[in-house]
C-alpha cells in the first residue's frame, strides 16, 4: 500500500516535471500493418481553437477534440483564467467564457508547450492585455516570435519580452495591413486572434495557408467573426463588436496523424485504410508516396495505402502548406532509410529537426545529417534498439521504425509523443503492431 502510494507520487512528480519519464514503448518489429484506423481531431487546430474561445462572450461547444496532453493543458489554463469547461465526452467540451477573470496565464504551464503563445493574441483581443510565460514546446532550434510581435504592434499594442514572460497591452486595437516577412503559422493565427475584435479591418499578407488556419477561421466565423481568405495568402479580418458563441464546432481531422499512418503503412510493408481524414490536405504526401512506388487510393474522407515493392529513393524539401510538411519529415525519413538508393531531405523550416537521424543510425540506418540537409543511404532493413524520442514527430518516426525493424525496439521519452498523438500505441496495435507501453 505504502509502496503503491510512493510509486504514484513519483509518477505525478515526473508528469509535472514535464514527462512520463518512467514509461517506455516496447515494440517487436517486422509486422506489416493491416486493417483500418480512424484519425483524431487535429492537434494544431485544437491548440488554436481553445484559446480562441477567450474571444467569445458566451458559451460554445467543441467536438472532435483530440485526447492528447496539450489539449488537457490548454483546458487547465483556460480554467485558471476564469473559463468554465464541461466535458461532455472524451472528445467534446462546452466552454463558458462569459466571466474571464485574469490576463495572466500560469507561467509554469505555458512554458510546457509552444501553442501557449496564442494566449497573447486572444487575451489581447479580449482584455487588451496579456501576460504569458515564454512558450516551450519541441526543441527544433531557434523559434523566434518577431512576426507575432510585429503584428501585435501594428494593431496598436506595446509588447515587452522580459524576465521569462511576454507582456502585451493596448488602449485600443485598430485594424492594420500586416505583411509577414516569413510564412508563419503561429504569427498568422496570433494576429487573427488579436484582430477579430479590433476596430476596422486587418489584412494579413503572405499568410500561412495550413488547414488549421482555415479551421480556426471557420471556428471564429461560426462564433460571429468576419474573416475571409483563410487558406489563401491574404486574410482579411473585419473587426466585430462581439462574438456571441452559442454554437457548436467540430475540429478538422489531423492531416499529420493521417500522414504518419501513411508512412507507417509503407515502412512496415502493410496495407491499411485510413478513415476520417481530408485527403485534399494530404496531396503532397500522397504524391511523394506514389513517387517512391507506394500505392494510394484516395476517396474524399478515407484512403487506402499499401506496399507492393521496396520504395525507391526520393528528394524532399519541406515547405509551408501546400508543400511537403516539416511535421512529416521524420516519419518519411524512416521510409527513405530503407529505400533503394540515396535520398536527400532538405529541411527548410526548422534548424534542428534531424535529431531523430542519430536514433535511426543506432538502428542500423545510414544517414548523414548536417545543418538543414540529411543524406539517407538506403539500407536493407533496420534493427531494433533502445531509442529516445527527441521531439513529437521524432517520436512518431521511431515508433514506425520499431514496427518495421527486425527485433525489439524500446522507445523512451514518451511525453513528447503523448502531447500530440491520441492513443498512438492502441491505434497501431489495432493495425497488428506488437507494441506495448510499460512502466519501468
Ligand atoms: N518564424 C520566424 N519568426 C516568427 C515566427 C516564425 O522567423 O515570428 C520562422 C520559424 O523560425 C520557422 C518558420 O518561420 O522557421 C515557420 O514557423 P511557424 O511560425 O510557422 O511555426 P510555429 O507556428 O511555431 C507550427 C506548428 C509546428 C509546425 C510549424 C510549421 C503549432 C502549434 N505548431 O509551429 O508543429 O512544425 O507550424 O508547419 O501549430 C508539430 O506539430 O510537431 C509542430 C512542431
Amino acid at each position: 500500500m505504502m509502496l503503491a502510494l510512493i510509486y504514484d507520487v513519483i509518477i505525478h512528480i515526473s508528469y509535472y516535471m514535464g514527462g512520463y519519464i518512467l514509461e517506455k514503448l516496447i515494440i517487436t518489429g517486422m509486422t506489416p500493418l493491416k486493417g483500418e484506423v480512424s484519425i483524431s481531431g487535429a492537434k494544431n487546430a485544437a491548440v488554436a481553437i481553445l484559446p480562441a474561445t477567450l474571444l467569445i462572450n458566451g458559451i460554445c461547444t467543441i467536438e472532435n477534440l483530440p485526447n492528447i496532453s496539450d489539449v488537457k493543458l490548454y483546458c487547465d489554463i483556460l480554467e485558471t483564467l476564469g473559463a468554465k469547461i464541461t466535458w461532455l465526452s472524451t472528445h467534446e467540451i462546452t466552454v463558458d467564457t462569459r466571466n474571464i477573470t485574469s490576463i495572466k496565464a500560469p507561467l509554469d504551464t505555458t512554458r510546457k508547450f509552444r501553442a501557449s503563445y496564442y494566449l497573447i493574441g486572444s487575451l489581447l483581443g479580449r482584455c487588451k492585455e496579456a501576460q504569458v510565460g515564454i512558450p516551450g514546446g519541441c526543441n527544433l532550434g531557434n523559434r523566434p516570435i518577431d512576426q507575432h510581435i510585429k503584428g501585435f504592434e501594428a494593431l496598436g499594442a506595446t509588447v515587452e519580452v522580459a524576465a521569462g514572460d511576454i507582456r502585451a497591452k493596448a488602449k485600443n486595437l485598430v485594424g492594420a495591413s500586416i505583411y509577414m516577412d516569413v510564412v508563419s503559422v503561429g504569427a498568422t493565427i496570433n494576429i487573427m486572434l488579436a484582430s477579430v475584435l479590433a476596430e476596422g479591418t486587418t489584412i494579413i499578407d503572405n499568410a500561412a495557408k495550413e488547414p488549421h488556419i482555415v479551421d480556426l477561421a471557420n471556428f471564429l466565423n461560426t462564433m460571429g467573426a468576419d474573416i475571409r481568405g483563410a487558406g489563401t495568402d491574404m486574410i482579411k479580418i473585419k473587426g466585430v463588436k462581439e462574438l456571441k458563441g452559442n454554437a457548436t464546432y467540430s475540429i478538422v481531422p489531423d492531416q499529420i496523424e493521417a500522414g504518419t499512418f501513411m508512412c507507417a503503412a509503407i515502412a512496415s510493408k502493410g496495407d491499411i485504410i485510413i478513415n476520417n481524414c481530408i485527403t485534399k490536405h494530404l496531396e503532397s504526401i500522397i504524391a511523394k508516396i506514389e513517387e517512391i512506388g507506394g500505392n494510394v487510393d484516395a476517396n474524399g474522407d478515407h484512403l487506402r495505402v499499401w506496399y507492393t515493392k521496396r520504395p525507391t529513393k526520393a528528394n524532399i524539401k519541406t515547405l509551408p502548406y501546400p508543400g511537403f510538411p516539416t511535421d512529416l519529415q521524420p516519419q518519411m525519413g524512416v521510409v527513405l532509410a530503407t529505400a533503394q538508393g540515396t535520398s536527400i531531405i532538405n529541411e527548410s523550416i526548422w534548424e534542428s529537426r534531424f535529431q531523430y537521424t542519430s536514433e535511426l543510425n543506432n538502428m542500423g540506418a545510414k544517414i548523414t545529417a548536417q545543418g538543414k540537409t540529411a543524406i539517407f543511404e538506403g539500407v536493407d532493413c533496420l534493427i531494433g534498439a533502445p531509442v529516445t524520442a527527441t521531439d513529437l514527430r521524432a517520436g512518431a518516426a521511431l515508433i514506425i521504425a520499431g514496427i518495421s525493424a527486425k527485433g525489439r525496439t524500446e522507445v523512451y521519452n514518451l511525453s513528447h509523443i503523448d502531447r500530440g498523438y491520441e492513443n498512438i500505441e492502441e491505434k497501431f496495435r489495432k493495425l497488428g503492431a506488437k507494441i506495448e507501453r510499460v512502466k519501468e
